[in-house]
C-alpha cells in the first residue's frame, strides 16, 4: 500500500496516546486508543462533545470484536456478516475492560468496522480497536474529506489520515441489541429495508425523542450556522424575495428564483450519489453568508430516509446540543 509509511506513524501516535483524525467509507473520523481513558477523554475536549454521548468503536477483524463484548446475538452476527466492513453499528453489552468514559457509563458499547483500507490498516497496526466519533465539533456537519477536518480541528489532533473524499457521505446507520427486540437508532449508510430483509422487522425510535443514551438523535444536530428550511413551496417564494437564499436541491432544478447558489446534490436523482454530496453541498452554501437555505425533500425510502433524518436535524430550530 503506497501509503504505508503515514499509516504506520498514525498508528504510532495512538499507540503513544495521542489522537487521530482517520477516513472511513461514512465520515472521517476521531481516533484514540480506546483502551486509553485519557486519550478518550481528550477526544470529547477537542469535540467539545458532552461526556454523556458515547462514543463509537471501530474494529479491523473480530478478535478486536471479542476484546469489546460478552456475547455477540445472532442477529447482529447475520448482519455483520452481511454489512462489515461496512456503514452499520451495533449497540451490543460490553465487556468489563471498555472503559466507561468510552461508553458514558452505560453498559453497552456501538461498534463497526469500516470500509476504508487505510483505516483497516491503522487498527490492525494499533493493535487494538479504536475510538472514533465523527471528526467534527459536536453538533456541527460531519466531515466527508480531510480538508473539512482541518477547517475545523486542525491545530488540535495530533496527525490527520487523508483518505480521500468518503464514498458513502452520511454516517452509519445505528442498530442495538439492547433490548428483546434490535431497536433502529440512527438511520444511516445500510437501508432499514436490507437490515429488516435479514432479520425481519426492526423497532424505531421516533426522531424526536432525544434519548439522552444516543445524543445523535437529538432533533438539533448535524446543523450549518445558516438557517435550513424544508417547509417551503414553490408558491410561497415571493416571501423570500428579499433575501440572500441558497437552494440545495436534490435533483437539477430550475431556476427561477435568484438564489445566490444552487448546489445539485445528483443530475440523476440517484440517493447514493445524493448522500455522498449532501454534507460537502452544505458546507459550501454555509460558507456564502447566505439568510436562508431551502432544501428540497427526497423520498424517505433506502438511503433517503437517512438523507432526510439529517436534513431535519440540520433544519431543526432547536439548541444546538
Ligand atoms: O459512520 C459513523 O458512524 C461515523 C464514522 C466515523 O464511523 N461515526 C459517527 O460517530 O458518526 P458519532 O459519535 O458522531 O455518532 C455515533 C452515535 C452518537 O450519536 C452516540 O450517541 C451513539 O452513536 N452511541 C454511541 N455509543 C452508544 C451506545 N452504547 N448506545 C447508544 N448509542 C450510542
Ligand atoms: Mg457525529
Amino acid at each position: 500500500m503506497k501509503d504505508m509509511e503515514t499509516i504506520r506513524q498514525a498508528a504510532e501516535i495512538i499507540r503513544r496516546g495521542g489522537i487521530v483524525a482517520f477516513p472511513t467509507e461514512t465520515v472521517y473520523g476521531l481516533g484514540a486508543d480506546v483502551f486509553n481513558p485519557l486519550a478518550a477523554a481528550r477526544i470529547f475536549e477537542v469535540k467539545r462533545r458532552p461526556y454523556f454521548d458515547p462514543l463509537i468503536v471501530h474494529v479491523a477483524n473480530y478478535t478486536d470484536l471479542k476484546k469489546l463484548v460478552r456475547e455477540i446475538p445472532s442477529d447482529a452476527k447475520r448482519l455483520m456478516e452481511r454489512f462489515w466492513p461496512g456503514p452499520l453499528t451495533v449497540v451490543l453489552y460490553k465487556k468489563e475492560d471498555v472503559p466507561d468514559i468510552v461508553t458514558s457509563g452505560l453498559p453497552t458499547v456501538a461498534i463497526r468496522m469500516p470500509k476504508h483500507p487505510m483505516t483497516l490498516k491503522l487498527i490492525e497496526l494499533v493493535g487494538s480497536p479504536i475510538v472514533g466519533p465523527s471528526a467534527n465539533l459536536f453538533g456541527y456537519l460531519s466531515p466527508t474529506t480531510a480538508e473539512h477536518v482541518q477547517d475545523q480541528l486542525g491545530g488540535q489532533v495530533d496527525f490527520i489520515l487523508d483518505g480521500g473524499p468518503c464514498e458513502v457521505g452520511v454516517e452509519s446507520t445505528i442498530l442495538s441489541f439492547s433490548e428483546e427486540k434490535p431497536r433502529l437508532l440512527r438511520p444511516g449508510g445500510v437501508p432499514l429495508e436490507e437490515i429488516e430483509s435479514i432479520i425481519g422487522e426492526v423497532e424505531m425510535t421516533p426522531v424526536n425523542e432525544g434519548k439522552p443514551s444516543a445524543p445523535g438523535m437529538l432533533p438539533r444536530h448535524y446543523a450549518p450556522r445558516t438557517p435550513i428550511i424544508l417547509d417551503w413551496s414553490k408558491k410561497n417564494l415571493d416571501s423570500y424575495r428579499k433575501k440572500k437564499i441558497g437552494l440545495l436541491a436534490f435533483q437539477e432544478s430550475k431556476n427561477f428564483l435568484k438564489f445566490r447558489q444552487v448546489e445539485v446534490l445528483s443530475k440523476k436523482g440517484d440517493f447514493r450519489e445524493a448522500a455522498a454530496s449532501l454534507f460537502s453541498a452544505i458546507r459550501r452554501l454555509d460558507a456564502l453568508n447566505l439568510d436562508l437555505i431551502l432544501a428540497e425533500t427526497v423520498p424517505e425510502v433506502g438511503l433517503g430516509r437517512a438523507i432526510m433524518d439529517r436534513l431535519r436535524r440540520a433544519s431543526s430550530k432547536g439548541k444546538t446540543n
